[in-house]
């Protein structure tokens, strides 16, 4: 049972037919790609948590331990009465965290794709935190979002935050126009906290995305199975694999389905013809050495005033004035 009325709710999410029209033109190009929101589904949303707990995937739980051991820095420069706008929700975990320290926060908007995951962490935070408002947005976060008219006046300071280094999952350009979409949302007082991966060594990387038990190939091929449960596909998944490298000259973990024969298969009614060897992109994570995302963060038109990263340099978390 979902308590009543505690939880402002809007629907903005990506419709069926959103889902067919981008997997037929993005496997109609020449270098096939879905774009990566499609990943995000119930069950991927789940494989993605699950993801977050293998011992590979280091972001997570650095960026938890970067926060945590900052979060008085962190709540004294956001200060009091503070409406903090999260993209890229799911479960919800970090915010938590922050908001148990920040002075009297006022408000709180949560904005993810996967409707199911976005209501139970709203849920979970309204009952945890009493008196804060809270609203669930379901949308992808890229289209720019009107917040609701409460969240628009009066209060502290507006803060985006952007944690688990979803950043990444843009391309630079992406990246640097999203930020400066954010920095128009919060306002000439506001702030955005970020969790950017850094640059490291790429077996470090490697193992992150590929991780042994086979949880990130369950997640990405993820994608075929709803394409199979929502656009009557018919992919025998068996001839996929999973395949993510760093790829260290760009800096990015690239990261594709493979075809592991020659096949075709039917989509929607359309046929598409896989070859032996070839992938269809999902989705690719850019890593940034601190001085590299600062310069991006100024391109978009913020200053930069803090950045904490762990002892071993895997991960940063930024603070942005707008
Ligand atoms: N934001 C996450 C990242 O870039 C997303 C992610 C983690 C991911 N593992 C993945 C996406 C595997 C696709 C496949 O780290």
């Amino acid at each position: 049972m979902r308590p009543s009325g505690t939880i402002a709710f809007h629907d903005l999410a990506p419709k069926l037919e959103s889902f067919r029209d981008a997997v037929l033109d993005g496997l109609s190009q020449p270098r096939k790609r879905i774009p990566c929101r499609f990943l995000y589904d119930e069950r991927g949303s789940d494989l993605f948590e699950a993801i977050c707990e293998t011992p590979e995937y280091y972001p997570t739980r650095t960026e938890m331990s970067i926060l945590k051991k900052h979060a008085r820095k962190i709540a004294k420069l956001i200060g009091p009465e503070a409406t903090l706008i999260e993209y890229g929700s799911g479960a919800g975990q970090k915010v938590k965290l922050l908001l148990r320290t920040l002075d009297r926060p006022r408000a709180y908007a949560g904005i993810d794709v996967s409707r199911e995951i976005l209501l139970r962490a709203t849920d979970d935070l309204s009952m945890a935190a009493p008196g804060l408002e809270v609203v669930a947005i379901c949308a992808d976060f890229l289209t720019p979002i009107a917040l609701p008219p409460s969240l628009r006046r009066g209060g502290g300071r507006r803060v985006a935050f952007f944690p688990g280094s979803s950043i990444g999952n843009l391309t630079p350009e992406e990246a640097t126009r999203f930020l400066a979409q954010c920095r128009a949302m919060v306002g000439p007082q506001g702030a955005m906290l970020i969790g950017v991966d850094l640059k490291k060594d790429p077996a470090r990387l490697n193992a992150a995305y590929n991780d042994a038990a086979g949880i990130t190939a369950a997640f990405t091929l993820n994608l075929l199975e709803r394409m199979n449960r929502e656009l009557g596909a018919d992919f025998i998944i068996e001839r996929f694999a999973h395949h993510a490298t760093y790829e260290r000259s760009v800096g990015r973990v690239a990261i594709h389905i493979r075809s592991l024969v020659d096949q075709t298969a039917t989509v929607a009614g359309r046929r598409f013809r896989f070859a032996k060897g070839e992938g269809i992109h999902t989705e690719d994570s850019w890593k940034y050495a601190v001085s590299d995302f600062q310069m991006l963060a100024r391109d978009a038109g913020y200053t930069p005033l803090a950045c904490w990263t762990d002892s071993a340099d895997l991960f940063s978390v930024h603070y942005l004035a707008a």
